[in-house]
């Protein structure tokens, strides 16, 4: 699907498509509310949409907003775009489906950028500061039954997710993965990444992994052990 993208906001990229993917073989009834967060030019709002969902999406870039609101009304579909920082514009909304491509990017500075591309993918030190807010806001976001997927590198801490997941009481495992090369900014910081242990010397490939995290009970799912990377686990049957 092409999207118009306004200057500055994120292009779709491999991580963009591995979710998309994920999103289309997630059970999706008429009328499911679906929430996109950190959505960009805002795909995976539309690719909801676009199957029948009550769709949201949420970015606090003022671009991607534009953008997102923009495609949306291009494909005829309706998505509610709403900016601001994270979860914040639905507070007491929940979902029951929710997809996240946050930034994940670990990075020289410890801190968020507060405007700029970089706020796309760069993330703190251990490419962590909004993956941790996601899996901590998660469960306040889905409706009973409700599916979280979110997508992320394997250089910012898999196993880190599914633990904060599950102790955020989700049942979180990985359901897709694919190995791709870095591309200009992670290339850019290989040396910063191996200064930090983050990579082992040499390494230019990481590995694109998408969690899907319910609130139901069910059977424990297959994750990484430290310093492994992932598997997706032996599918466990319909997601809702
Ligand atoms: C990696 S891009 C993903 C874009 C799109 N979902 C995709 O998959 O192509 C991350 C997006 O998160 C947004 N973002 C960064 N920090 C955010 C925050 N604290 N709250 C909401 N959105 C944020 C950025 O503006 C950017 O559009």
């Amino acid at each position: 699907m092409r999207m118009i993208r306004t200057p500055g906001v994120y292009a779709p990229q491999g991580d963009t498509a591995l979710l998309l993917e994920t999103l289309g073989r997630e059970r999706l009834a008429r009328g499911d509310r679906t929430l996109d967060l950190c959505t960009g030019t805002g795909l995976l709002a539309i690719a909801a949409a676009r199957r029948g969902a009550r769709a949201t999406a949420a970015d606090i870039a003022p671009a991607a907003v534009t953008a997102a609101r923009r495609n949306a009304r291009l494909r005829r579909c309706r998505v509610r775009v709403l900016r601001g920082d994270l979860a914040a514009p639905v507070a007491g909304e929940r979902f029951d489906l929710v997809t996240a491509n946050p930034p994940y990017v670990p990075a020289p500075s410890p801190d968020a950028p507060a405007s700029g591309p970089a706020r796309a993918w760069d993330a703190g030190h251990d490419g962590r500061l909004v993956l941790d807010r996601i899996c901590r806001a998660a469960p306040a976001l889905l409706a009973p039954d409700g599916v979280l997927l979110l997508v992320q590198s394997s250089l910012s801490g898999v196993s880190a997710t599914l633990d904060a997941l599950d102790a955020a009481g989700l049942r979180p495992r990985v359901v897709a993965c694919r190995d791709q090369p870095f591309g200009p900014v992670m290339t850019a910081r290989a040396g910063w990444f191996e200064a930090r242990g983050i990579v082992p010397p040499g390494t230019r490939t990481e590995q694109l992994v998408v969690i899907r995290a319910v609130r139901t009970a069910g059977p424990r799912m297959a994750r990484p052990a430290p310093g492994r990377r992932a598997v997706p686990a032996a599918d466990d049957g319909p997601a809702r």
